[in-house]
């Protein structure tokens, strides 16, 4: 069976950033779920601005849409910045506007989910609001689930990656949303996999 191909995308440019920390943890979950992962943090996303029609992309540009159209199924960790996304994540999101030819186009057909990261839940929870309305415009199928993570505390540790880990309620809530994208993204590329008539 061909095991489901994921593109993470996500993680700010701070050193130590909880967003990059918790694709990280998507990404481990979805491998311990037989998915293939591409995990393209805010050093392999900080393109130049998106400029439409320009014939020429810088490789980090085409490294990022050569993932998205392998994948069958996306992950998105963006940090609050005033309340929506982070403009580095927004522009990357933008360059998917050189999809619009593919068949599909854009996202069509992948299932993505949506987690944020911010200083309050509420804060995330806006973010992820901006998330899900931008996936649906690039047409991708947005999963039930998503997830606002609340950083406040996280930032503070000397040790992210296992306060995530040791957080039974975040963990779960990661591993409902995780868990939706491989099953869907499975489906899809199952689908893929039978000739048309
Ligand atoms: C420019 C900027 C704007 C921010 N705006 C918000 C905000 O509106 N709401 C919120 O909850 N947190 C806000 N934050 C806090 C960040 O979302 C939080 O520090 C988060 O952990 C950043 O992600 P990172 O750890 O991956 O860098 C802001 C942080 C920065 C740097």
């Amino acid at each position: 069976m061909t095991a489901v191909e994921l593109a993470l995308l996500g993680g700010s440019l701070r050193p130590g950033s909880v967003s990059e920390r918790v694709l990280r943890a998507c990404a481990d979950l979805a491998v311990d779920r037989g998915a293939r992962c591409t995990v393209l943090t805010a050093t392999d996303l900080d393109l130049p601005l998106y400029q439409p029609g320009a014939t020429h992309r810088r490789p980090a540009a085409a490294g990022l849409l050569a993932a998205v159209r392998r994948a069958d199924g996306l992950i998105v960790v963006s940090p609050t910045y005033h309340g929506g996304m982070s403009g580095l994540l927004k522009n990357a999101l933008d360059h998917l506007e050189d999809l619009a030819a593919d068949r599909p186009a854009y996202l069509d057909g992948k299932v993505v989910g949506s987690v944020a990261v911010g200083w309050s839940e509420h804060g995330a929870a806006t973010t992820v609001a901006a998330l899900r309305t931008t996936v649906t415009s690039l047409r991708g199928w947005v999963t039930p689930m998503a997830v606002a993570v609340n950083s406040i505390e996280l930032a503070a540790v000397e040790d992210v990656d296992a306060a995530i880990r040791a957080d039974a309620r975040l963990m779960r809530r990661l591993t409902i949303l995780v868990g939706q994208v491989t099953d869907f993204a499975g489906r899809g590329s199952a689908a893929r996999l039978v000739p048309s008539a």
